[in-house]
């Protein structure tokens, strides 16, 4: 019997769809981060902060920073390279590439494009998608989608951020929060394993001014104006942003969970956006879930939205804490709102 109809005490939610004998699974992951790090206390001699505030309030201690001539379709590329080697997979075999990213190199031609470029991957076709930091879900959903309906074998999906590019270095607010990195996974159809059992997705554009970027778009151009005002940076409003994504966060895994009939004390690691430390503690502790449970790596690298769970999820996997046949939450909230939650049979 193939693994989308066997009953491995779990259900799976796709069986509902009538995509039987086809899955969805994640058969190779990789990340990558720029060399520079840039600590709290290099920070404190930027804006009026301080090391123990970051920690306490946050969690993070370093960020990664690309250099100037480093873009996120660079970053994008190397987190390719290492998910495709370690799926064994050549870059004339993948079918599409999607990226998530909210920091693309321009605003056209798509990160996708260039990440083609420059792996050579000249079969497939690609394409960015737009969702914060909950891109890389959204994402691994889309790609399902393409995979369990025969459309395509393999898909590339990538997220990826040079959020330093739109941080505003004067805003302490903001600026201690974010870092830049990519993370990568190849998807493909694996006999033998359940792979990506449900991806939930949900958005409140009523809440887009919670976090938001307010140039460069056709609402506001860029011109001198729009520079003086500095409206190429983005701009949150923390305390809201907190309190919708510890709900948002809880009430997606419930859901994910749920559809899979899953009790938390089954997942073998729950890997949520890494934002800040205290949203995690939050959400982990609304489900039940013990400390052990929640993997955490935003000391290091802070924010990186899109690429915040990819990077997780291949840090997890390289550290030895996921294996074959293990089950995963993944967790995300970002801008739009847009939230997002997906188990995942590794
Ligand atoms: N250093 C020192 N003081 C600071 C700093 C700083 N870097 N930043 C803010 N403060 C001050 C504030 O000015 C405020 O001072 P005041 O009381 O005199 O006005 C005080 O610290 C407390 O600020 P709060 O807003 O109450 O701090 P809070 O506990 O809410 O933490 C934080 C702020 C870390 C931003 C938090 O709200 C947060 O993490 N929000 C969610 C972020 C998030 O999840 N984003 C996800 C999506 S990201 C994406 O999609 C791209």
């Amino acid at each position: 019997m193939s693994p989308a109809t066997t009953n491995k005490k779990f259900k799976n939610p796709r069986a509902a769809h009538n995509f039987q004998g086809r899955t969805c699974s994640i058969s190779g992951v990789g990340s990558y981060v720029p060399e520079k790090i840039l600590t709290n206390a290099d920070l404190e001699k930027l804006v009026e902060t301080s090391d123990e505030w970051i920690t306490s309030r946050t969690g993070i201690q370093q960020r990664r920073i690309a250099a100037d001539d480093q873009f996120t379709s660079d970053l994008a590329t190397q987190a390719a390279i290492k998910a495709m080697s370690r799926a064994g997979v050549v870059a004339e075999q993948i079918d599409l590439i999607i990226v998530a990213t909210i920091t693309p190199d321009m605003p056209f031609p798509s990160t996708a494009c260039l990440v083609q470029q420059k792996l050579g991957a000249f079969r497939a076709a690609a394409f960015d998608i737009e969702a914060a930091c909950s891109g890389f879900i959204y994402a691994l959903e889309i790609a399902q989608q393409f995979i369990v309906s025969r459309t395509y074998d393999t898909v590339l999906v990538v997220g990826a951020e040079k959020l330093s590019s739109i941080v505003d270095w004067k805003d302490r607010n903001t600026c201690v929060l974010f870092g830049d990195g990519a993370g990568a996974a190849i998807l493909q159809n694996r006999p033998d394993s359940h792979g990506l059992l449900t991806a939930v997705m949900g958005a409140d554009g009523t809440k887009a001014d919670l976090l938001f970027m307010p140039g460069g778009g056709s609402r506001c151009p860029a011109s001198a104006a729009s520079v003086t005002s500095r409206l190429h940076y983005l701009r949150m409003e923390g305390k809201e942003t907190f309190k919708n994504a510890v709900q948002a966060m809880q009430t997606a895994a419930t859901e994910a969970l749920r559809r899979c009939e899953l009790d938390i004390s089954r997942i073998k690691l729950i890997i949520p956006h890494q934002a800040n430390r205290r949203i995690i503690d939050a959400v982990g502790e609304r489900l039940g879930a013990k400390p052990e449970q929640l993997f955490v790596n935003l000391h290091n690298y802070g924010n990186t939205s899109a690429a915040s769970v990819a990077i997780a999820l291949d840090e997890a996997v390289e550290s030895g804490k996921v294996q074959r046949g293990d089950l995963l939450l993944l967790v995300v909230f970002g801008a739009g709102l847009t939230w997002g939650a997906a188990v995942i049979e590794w």
